[in-house]
């Protein structure tokens, strides 16, 4: 049975049971607290908890999921994989354990003639959480399971949750036994490689609050609603009902398993190590597809740098089978192929994520050159120093900043023979991510907080009237000070408030809030901020200026109407590049995000490769004869598939409801999905002053540009400064670059030729300087103070050619001077006073420690500096003394 069938058997199951089928969500959670959506819960949290309400009774999903804590055990289990496909079911206030445990029953067990998934009931066991009665007796009597078969266990197995704050659950597991030859008798409880788990029954009823060790969590309360969540892994049931051993071998990864083989000329099968790591690339390449399909890009931080690690897994893995060459040109069509029936974005979206996958192979596989050369050098210094161990910092440089796997440092230092300091990387590495972590806690907001919202919300959307009118006469709905509702606020106070209808533009696609004020009788709010905590609601940051405000009141939004000209004018500005963009580049440069506000906006897109000069003035040129032509902008309310296939622009990894909004400029010229707000015709931008365009990452770049009067007076600036430079340099304004490169070329020569003048000067003074020599034993002796020079490369020709002139005969000549207000000392000793046993070295270092500082050089030259610069005499004195000894 293929995966698409038992996928297509699911939905029909469910959505002829009165289930809504809804589309799999992003792999990209909204949930602030996640990174990835981990579950097939996870799109419906909010209903799940009640802060939305949910638009039907019961649902139904197949949802992609990212799960990567066990990473490491990809490819040695038959079935860790971190991208997979969860079923599910859901049941909003509606089914509950009963009917959730006769369905799971029934469409495991009807025959697959008969729609079901046909599975053997003799087969199949169940766990149920310790107390909980009920489940077991529903087993029993719908599935008349004996009592052997339906084992109990605790909180760490039977009771779940995303792992963070919000809907909790005690669960009932169906399990698979492959038999005898997988593994001991005794049900789930005692072996889960032979009993394998299929199917996760959520009885959801319980909000939870913080861990409590690993397994532990605070139980807050009790959902609004008993709901039901249920998750059955796609991937394990595709692997049993094909008859293969892992998830790694069925028809949706198995092409790139064997892609792997083919390339490394390596059998499936032969080597146990190497049947690991085949696997690991078909698991990694595949998510990291899907990843990519969902608008993720390779990074340092968060989502990009889950991606990052598991395309350099890959690579790495690769290495380990004997290529080291790229592979991603046939690994990753391989999986594109296995995957787009379900997923046909990774084929048309295919060209992006190709260039992406390539673009970090080709890096990763420099970095690897690279941080080769590292360890190579600091695996001599360690066999020099007879240590055998390769210090902890250096691992860590090499994880940190060439993105070395700590496995791969291990077995590469292991190769030369050496082990690594593990505990001292161990403790630097940890010292890192407490840091991220303390800096991903401060930007977490927790569910519970969220919870004061959702009377609000019940009682339905706000209304957003901001398109049509800068005012609105609304009620005050609620107040909230400090996190709770309250009924009345005054002079002072910060406070959220809730209206009814706003014409306040929260915060939304790039676009900051509207700044301006709520009135009304006898009150005056100055808005701060304006956000959608939930969907559909907004709320408004508020410091009261004067006067009480009470829930009930009468209240009127006010926009600030510059503000909302510069912003909208900022938007639309962001609209003309991202089409002058994708006109000059091509489709293949796509907006990864923006942001802007009044005079001001930036763009970031997908691209790999910095833009010429000429390119970044046609953009330019491009978006403002858009503006020049004054085309119409409209905007439209739609339904998305209407939208998309009108070729409206959205964004990758967004998640848009049915009905969007298409604002249009010129027509299809540009064309997007967007809330924000926008002119009325192109010509009220009025400039664009394209200001930069640099890299931010490897695949993103972004561009940033100054809009309507902030962009003029950019360039009104700019020819001030052209203006100034005329004037000085007496030159019009086209034959500046010249000029200035001749002053340049000028001032070069000159400062040679003082540079020749020195040098010349400072020779002068060596035949004086030789005429001071006295005898110390057989040593004719130079010692002497010069006073100030400009480096200590002058000091030391002056030395030299002192000693030049002292002729063969033995010399040695100690000069000291005072360099950019520091002692400095030279010593030179010639081929005869050598042999008399003078050595320059030595006699640096003497006058060195004089001087407060160190000193050192070879026999014939060295140099010594310090600090004290009235020490001179002394530390000649202290060369003559050791010449004299
Ligand atoms: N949410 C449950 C799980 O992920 C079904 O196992």
């Amino acid at each position: 049975m293929q995966t698409a069938d038992i996928r297509r058997r699911w939905l029909t199951y469910f959505s002829d049971r009165g289930h809504t089928v809804v589309p799999s969500a992003s792999l990209v959670s909204d949930d602030p607290t996640l990174l990835f959506t981990v579950a097939g819960m996870v799109p419906f949290v909010p209903y799940l908890t009640g802060l939305v309400p949910a638009p039907y009774d019961r649902a139904t999903s197949v949802q992609k999921c990212i799960r990567t804590l066990d990473i490491e055990e990809v490819g040695k289990t038959t079935r860790h994989g971190t991208f997979f496909q969860m079923n599910g079911n859901f049941s909003f206030g509606d089914y509950f354990k009963e009917q959730a445990i006769a369905y799971a029953w029934e469409l495991l067990t009807t025959s697959e003639a008969d729609g079901g998934l046909g599975f053997d009931p003799k087969d199949l066991w169940v766990t149920v959480y310790e107390d909980d009665d009920d489940a077991a007796r529903h087993w029993r009597t719908i599935a008349g399971l004996p009592e052997h078969r339906i084992q109990r266990m605790g909180k760490a197995d039977n009771y779940w949750s995303m792992g963070t704050p919000g809907p909790a659950g005690p669960d009932s597991e169906v399990f698979f036994d492959r038999g005898p030859e997988y593994g001991r008798e005794g049900g789930p409880a005692a072996d889960d490689n032979r009993y394998i788990e299929i199917w996760n029954l959520v009885f959801m009823q319980w909000l939870r609050g913080a861990s409590i060790g690993a397994h532990d969590f605070e139980i807050l309360g009790e959902l609004p609603s008993k709901n039901i969540d249920t998750g059955m892994g796609l991937e394990r049931v595709a692997f049993l009902k094909q008859g293969v051993e892992n998830i790694y071998e069925i028809d949706q990864v198995r092409p790139v398993l064997d892609m792997a083989a083919a390339l490394s000329g390596r059998r499936y099968g032969a080597d146990p190590e190497d049947d690991v790591r085949m696997r690991v690339v078909a698991d990694h390449v595949r998510s990291a597809l899907m990843l990519m399909s969902d608008g993720v890009t390779p990074s340092n931080e968060g989502r990009g740098y889950i991606l990052r690690r598991l395309l350099r897994r890959s690579v790495r893995s690769m290495r380990l089978l004997g290529v080291d060459t790229a592979t991603f040109g046939e690994l990753f069509p391989a999986s594109r192929d296995a995957m787009k029936d379900a997923y046909p974005e990774v084929e048309t979206s295919y060209d992006r994520i190709g260039r992406l996958a390539y673009a970090e192979e080709e890096t990763f596989l420099r970095t690897l050159a690279s941080g080769t050369s590292i360890l190579d050098l600091a695996v001599t210094k360690t066999k020099g120093a007879g240590t055998g161990e390769l210090p902890g910092d250096t691992a860590f440089l090499l994880h940190d900043t060439f993105g070395f796997p700590i496995d791969l440092t291990l077995e590469m230092a292991e190769e030369a023979g050496l082990s690594v300091d593990r505990s001292a990387f161990d403790a630097l590495m940890l010292e890192q991510r407490t840091m991220a972590k303390a800096d991903a806690k401060s930007k977490k907001t927790l569910l519970a907080d969220l919870s004061v919202y959702s009377a609000f919300r019940a009682a339905g959307e706000t209304v957003f009237t901001g398109y049509d009118y800068l005012d609105t006469d609304s009620t005050i709905l609620g107040l909230i000070v400090d996190g709770a509702s309250v009924t009345s606020a005054s002079s002072g106070d910060i406070a959220e408030v809730i209206l009814a209808e706003t014409s306040l533009y929260p915060e939304s696609g790039g676009q900051e809030a509207d700044a301006g004020s709520i009135i009304g009788t006898g009150f005056d709010l100055e808005v701060l901020d304006v956000q959608r905590p939930v969907k559909g609601l907004v709320s408004h940051k508020v410091q009261v200026r004067s006067g009480e405000v009470g829930v009930g009141d009468a209240a009127t939004s006010v926009v600030d109407r510059e503000w909302r000209r510069g912003a909208t004018q900022a938007h639309s500005a962001t609209h003309l590049i991202h089409a002058a963009l994708r006109q000059t580049l091509g489709d293949e440069a796509h907006q990864a995000g923006s942001y802007n506000r009044a005079g001001y906006m930036r763009l970031d897109f997908n691209w790999t490769q910095p833009l010429s000069p000429a390119t970044r003035s046609e953009i330019e040129e491009i978006s403002n004869n858009a503006i020049r032509q004054n085309l119409e902008v409209e905007t439209r309310v739609m339904p998305l598939a209407e939208a998309k296939a009108l070729g409206a622009m959205a964004l990758f990894g967004e998640k848009y409801s049915e009905t969007v909004r298409v604002v249009d400029i010129g027509g299809p010229w540009s064309r997007e999905l967007c809330a924000g707000t926008h002119v009325g015709r192109s010509s009220e931008v009025g400039l664009i002053n394209l200001v930069s365009e640099a890299s931010i990452g490897s695949s993103n770049r972004r561009i940033e540009s100054l809009v309507g009067i902030d962009a003029f007076r950019d360039l009104a600036t700019e020819r001030a400064i052209v203006g100034q430079l005329t004037s000085t340099l007496k030159t019009p304004r086209e034959q500046l670059p010249d000029r200035i490169g001749e002053l340049m070329a000028s001032l070069k020569a000159a400062e040679k030729k003082i540079a020749e003048f020195e040098s010349a000067a400072l020779s002068q003074r060596v035949p004086a300087l030789a005429d001071t020599a006295t005898r110390i034993g057989e040593l004719s002796v130079v010692s002497a103070s010069v006073g100030e020079l400009a480096s200590a490369d002058d000091l030391r020709a002056l030395a030299q050619g002192v000693r030049t002139r002292l002729g063969s005969d033995a010399a040695v000549v100690a000069i000291a001077a005072e360099v950019k207000g520091k002692p400095a000392i030279i010593v030179a000793t010639n081929d005869a006073a050598r042999q008399r046993g003078a050595k320059a070295g030595v006699l640096a270092r003497a006058a060195a420690s004089i001087l407060g500082g160190g000193g050192g050089g070879k026999d014939d030259l060295a140099q010594g500096g310090g600090t004290d610069v009235a020490a001179i005499p002394a530390a000649l004195d202290a060369v003559t003394g050791e010449l004299a000894r």
